[in-house]
């Protein structure tokens, strides 16, 4: 049995790394998915068309989540194409640097936290309407293990995702009476194009000292990301997944 059969789908920055790998499990999974990107148009609609290769229906969205204009024809665009979205997945990563707080610029810091939290305003403020109409919906935001347990480098990238993580939580506060779920997956390390600059010596020792050995793969994240939005997870909301094979246990 599929999970998510009936189900349309909307993915942000699913041209490559976690949202690619989702994508393509909901559709295995029977959703119509919408893949959005950014500037990855041929990235983009390799995912696509691996999901139509397999009998499933997807489109490709160009969109920059920051800008909520082009959220707006973002979902216009695949509600129109895939019908009214049931599932949300607030998953576009937004570069920043990795320097010490005494090096940062403020104009770079305010750029993570407003990309991160610009996106996960306007894509909730333009789906929610309906999903409050149809008394159904599931929002699943993508944040970092390095929301709760900061590392080197990464206060911009920590303060964006715990702002993130906060969201979501007061959201599934408000919005859970309408029958809406909203959950936060943390992904600790997992090789994407965003971690491939880093020292493989860091990453050997990282997965040295992970409980299960290793460093995720964007499957990893992109099953647990089905799991929370699909109705087996229908009593869950307001909570937070660590999916870091152990290496964060809250
Ligand atoms: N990788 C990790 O170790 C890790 C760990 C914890 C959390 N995360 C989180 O997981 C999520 C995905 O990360 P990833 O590692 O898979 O990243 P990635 O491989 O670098 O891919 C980033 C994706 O986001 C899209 N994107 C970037 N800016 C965008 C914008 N303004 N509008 C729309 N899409 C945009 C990109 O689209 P284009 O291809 O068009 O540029 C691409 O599809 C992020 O939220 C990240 O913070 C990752």
């Amino acid at each position: 049995m599929k999970l998510l059969t009936g189900k349309t789908a909307l993915i942000t920055g699913a041209s490559r790394g976690i949202g690619a790998a989702t994508a393509r499990l909901f559709g295995a999974q029977g959703a119509a998915v919408a893949v959005n990107y950014a500037s990855s148009e041929q990235a983009a609609n390799e995912v696509v068309q691996e999901i139509v290769a397999s009998g499933g229906k997807a489109t490709a969205v160009k969109a920059d989540v920051s800008d909520p204009v082009q959220i707006r024809e973002m979902v216009m665009k695949t509600a129109g194409e895939l019908g009214d979205i049931d599932i949300l997945v607030l998953n576009a990563g937004f570069n920043f640097p990795t320097v010490p707080f005494l090096q940062y610029q403020w104009e770079d810091f305010e750029k993570k936290l407003n990309n991160e939290m610009r996106s996960a305003f306007f894509c909730c403020q333009e789906v929610l309407p309906k999903m409050i109409e149809k008394k159904a919906g599931c929002i699943v935001a993508v944040s970092s293990g390095l929301s709760r347990q900061p590392g080197p480098g990464f206060v911009a990238h920590s303060s964006a995702k715990s702002a993130l993580d906060a969201f979501a939580k007061s959201l599934a506060l408000e919005l859970g009476p309408n029958g809406i779920r909203i959950n936060v997956v943390a992904p600790g390390l997992t090789e994407t194009d965003a971690t491939a600059h880093m020292p493989a010596e860091i990453k050997q020792m990282m997965a040295e000292h992970s409980p299960l050995r290793r460093n995720a793969q964007p499957e990893d994240i992109a099953g647990a990301i089905l799991m929370m939005a699909s109705d087996q997870a229908q009593f869950i909301t307001g909570t937070y997944l660590p999916v870091s094979g152990g290496a964060q246990m809250i």
